[in-house]
């Protein structure tokens, strides 16, 4: 496993993910796993498959281009098949270690994140690997819309004077304890149903793991929790936090509550002393969202997928 993990750590330099997750995804004992190992036995390429999803293919840099990916991948498309599936995914199934294939390209041609100052990869990035899954049949399974992963340094974070426990526009944004969960799950099930069971995990309110859950309440009435963020502390890295699994309930959409969430909960990673902020997994539409805040698209992902 020590092997398999330092593999994907030499391959995957960009891929923010924390290491338990990333030990654990690797572990499972439903994996199969095809091996490449140069003259000395040691492992150099492998690709790591879950049902009929790709979790990993790589190949260590010097071992490129002599076909030992495309064997890999034939490999492990006729495990795929012959295990009774229709299509191959290249990412995300069941779990992820990457949503997609890395890339520096994205697929909307129509938006201009370049332009509009919302985007800034990472050095080395290249469409190396979208282009070799493009060559063997995969397309990007999201139609016109980008998949992405989106940070910034947070020396560059400027705050606009608002942070935890201020009220804004009849808002207050604080902190949730155990005792909130109740009105979150209200809010979470009506604006995203899905991301629900992240925020009944009672860790998240303990302060035990780095996390905590923002919330926005309505200060009318005191109780409605209107707007909900996932903020985590050095979970995936030193010195770098993250925001997720933002929601608002679907009566409270349009007043900049996300902005706001976003940015107070940002604020706060800077003044625990993180120096960089991270969200994951993110599409297109919402770079305007997080872009409010200063994050910028660093990589983007090839949602690949092939019929087999
Ligand atoms: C995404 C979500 C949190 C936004 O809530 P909101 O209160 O409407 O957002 P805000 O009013 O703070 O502003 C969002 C900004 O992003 C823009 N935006 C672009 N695409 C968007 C999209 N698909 N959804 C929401 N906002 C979008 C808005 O236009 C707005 O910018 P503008 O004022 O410059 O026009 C809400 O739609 C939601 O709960 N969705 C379901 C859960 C989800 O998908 N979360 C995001 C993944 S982590």
């Amino acid at each position: 496993m020590t092997e398999l993990f330092e593999l994907y750590k030499r391959n995957f330099p960009f891929v923010v993910r924390e290491e338990r997750k990333v030990l654990d995804i690797l572990g499972d004992p439903d994996n199969r796993i095809l091996e490449k190992r140069n003259a000395d036995g040691a492992l150099n390429g492998a690709c790591v498959v879950h049902k009929n999803t790709v979790y990993m293919l790589c190949v260590d840099r010097e071992y490129r281009g002599c076909g030992i990916g495309s064997d890999l991948l034939r490999q492990a498309e006729a495990f795929i098949r012959d295990a009774g599936y229709e299509d191959v995914s290249v990412g995300a199934g069941d779990t992820y270690l990457a949503p997609g294939v890395p890339t520096s390209c994205p697929v909307c041609t129509e938006e201009d994140y370049a332009g509009r100052g919302v985007e800034q990869l990472y050095g080395g990035l290249t469409d190396g690997a979208a282009e070799f899954f493009r060559k063997r049949g995969y397309v990007h399974s999201w139609g016109n819309c980008d998949c992405f992963d989106m940070r910034f340094p947070l020396t560059e974070f400027v705050s606009d004077g608002h942070s935890v426990g201020d009220t804004v526009d009849g808002i207050t944004y604080r902190f949730a304890s155990a005792e909130d969960i109740t009105e979150i799950k209200k809010c979470t099930d009506d604006a995203h149903e899905n991301f629900t069971k992240y925020y009944l995990d009672t860790s998240k309110y303990d302060g035990s793991n780095g996390e905590r859950v923002l919330i926005a309440v309505d200060a009318a009435d005191g109780t409605t929790v209107c707007g909900t963020l996932i903020v985590c502390a050095e979970t995936e890295g030193k010195g770098l936090g993250s925001v997720g699994c933002t929601t608002v309930r679907h009566d409270y959409r349009g007043r900049h509550i996300a902005v706001n969430m976003v940015r107070i909960g940002t604020g706060y990673l800077k003044e625990i002393g993180l120096t960089d902020a991270y969200l994951g997994y993110t599409y297109t539409g919402l770079d305007r969202l997080y872009g409010y805040s200063g994050y910028k698209i660093c990589t983007y992902y090839m949602m690949a997928k092939k019929q087999l």
